[in-house]
């Protein structure tokens, strides 16, 4: 059996290569569960979404009541929804934790740059695809999330105001927006995070993981070729890998089940009520994973700035994002792992992860208010963006200077 499809397709060839002789570090840590983990949510948001798909309806009139009557009517219709909502949240929390992994152990260095990259281009395609999510269940903070976000491109010059005409395709967000946002987030989105899912693991898969002693482990080969610090990734990952699994599985369920809103982080309580072009909420707030980001746009305020704080604002988030892009041609350092770093890579990762989840945290709050000590948050807001740019700016300085460690010449365990 396996012979007449492997004359005609080459199955063995791929599982060999991909998985029973695919050479992988044997020291891999906690850290590298994530990756594992994101393919596996990515699958669970798909077939999660498919169900949905089923029973609710992009219009304006009927999508509030269609999402209430899958919660409420369908039978297990609760389930697959929170499963949807839950897994959105953990999708970020397993991809921000997977990008700090790169962080730790200079994944992104060469000859790893393109496989950051097109993980940049995920992360990217991932946002765009929970924004427009966001939208579909018409609650009232959907309805004024993208009503904020969409305006944004008003700031651009000349072309702005018809840009987000366009996207909108309407004077305000309405029908019209939901039905694209529609197609988007059901078909375009999950359709390209597939493509570029599948290019990240062929790109890994030429150069070969990093570890977290950043060494090469194909370097040491026995007699018959076979790298000394390797395992074949099936049956050492897959079984590793599912131990990852089924403890991310037990907190996932966990919140399904006990605690499926969040306290407001999963599913805001704003969004509870439906879309009402007369009410804005109170503090239009995105849900957390796009909180440090929303945090750099509302910290630019100087409206003595060319063209305005909100074009300078705008262009602040994009360069922060545009930062992270870049990362493998700002990292000097001649060793990888931050295990055999000097003291300035260290410090500026902590300065940077600290700053990075007060911006998160400050993009929840008032920028007038005071929820940090003495000064208000935009003022924090203001200092955390600098950090967040300097960790960057000043890289290619503090990663030449560092003082690196020898690496071992074997991974260390
Ligand atoms: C849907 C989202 C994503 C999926 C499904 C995914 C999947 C994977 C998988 C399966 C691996 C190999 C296992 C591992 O090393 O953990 C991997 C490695 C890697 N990913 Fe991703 N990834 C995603 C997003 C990202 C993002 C946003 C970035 C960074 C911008 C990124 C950067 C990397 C890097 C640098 C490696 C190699 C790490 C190393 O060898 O140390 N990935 N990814």
């Amino acid at each position: 059996m396996s012979n007449w499809i492997d004359d005609r397709f080459p199955a063995t060839k791929v599982w060999e290569e991909h998985f029973s002789k695919y050479f992988a570090p044997k020291n891999f840590n906690f850290w590298y569960y994530f990756g594992g983990i994101a393919v596996v949510v990515l699958v669970l948001q798909i077939l999660t979404g498919i169900f949905l798909t089923m029973h609710y309806k992009p219009d304006a009139q009927l999508a509030f009541a269609s999402v209430e009557h899958i919660m409420r009517d369908v039978p297990g219709g609760w389930f697959i929804r929170y499963m949807h909502s839950t897994g959105a949240s953990l999708f970020f929390v397993v991809v921000y934790m997977h990008m700090f992994r790169g962080l730790l152990y200079g994944s992104f260095k060469g000859p790893r740059e393109l496989v950051w990259i097109i993980g940049m281009v995920i992360f990217v395609a991932l946002m765009a695809e929970a924004f427009m999510g966001y939208l579909l269940p018409w609650g009232n903070m959907s309805y004024w999330g993208a009503q904020v976000i969409i305006s944004l491109f008003g700031a651009i010059p000349i072309i702005g105001d018809g840009l987000s005409e366009w996207i909108r395709g309407d004077f305000v967000v309405s029908d019209a927006t939901l039905n694209r946002f529609f197609a988007f987030h059901v078909i375009l989105l999950p359709l390209l995070l597939a493509l570029l899912v599948y290019l990240h693991i062929v790109a890994l898969h030429k150069v070969g993981s990093n570890n977290p002693d950043g060494i090469d482990v194909k370097k040491h080969k026995d007699e018959n070729g076979k790298p000394l610090d390797a395992i074949p990734f099936h049956p050492y990952y897959t079984v590793k890998d599912m131990f990852g699994l089924s403890v991310f599985f037990m907190l996932f369920f966990g919140i399904v089940f006990f605690v499926p809103e969040f306290g407001g982080w999963f599913l805001e309580k704003d969004n509870f009520t439906p879309a009402n072009i007369l009410q804005t909420p109170p503090d239009i707030v995105p849900l957390w994973y796009f909180t440090p980001f929303y945090s750099i746009l509302r910290a630019v305020t100087w409206e003595w700035l060319p063209g305005g704080a909100k074009l300078w604002g705008v262009l602040a988030m994009g360069l922060s994002l545009a930062m992270l892009f870049l990362l493998p041609w700002l990292d000097r350092a001649k060793v990888r792992s931050i295990r055999y770093r000097g003291y300035m890579y260290k410090t500026a990762l902590t300065i940077f992860v600290i700053a990075f989840v007060i911006l998160g945290y400050l993009g929840t709050k008032h920028p007038a208010h005071i929820d940090l000590f003495i000064f208000e948050n935009v003022i924090w807001a203001q200092v955390c963006m600098v950090l967040y740019f300097l960790f960057f700016l000043l890289m290619p300085w503090y990663t030449s200077r560092d003082t690196s460690k020898a690496e071992p010449d074997r991974v260390t365990g």
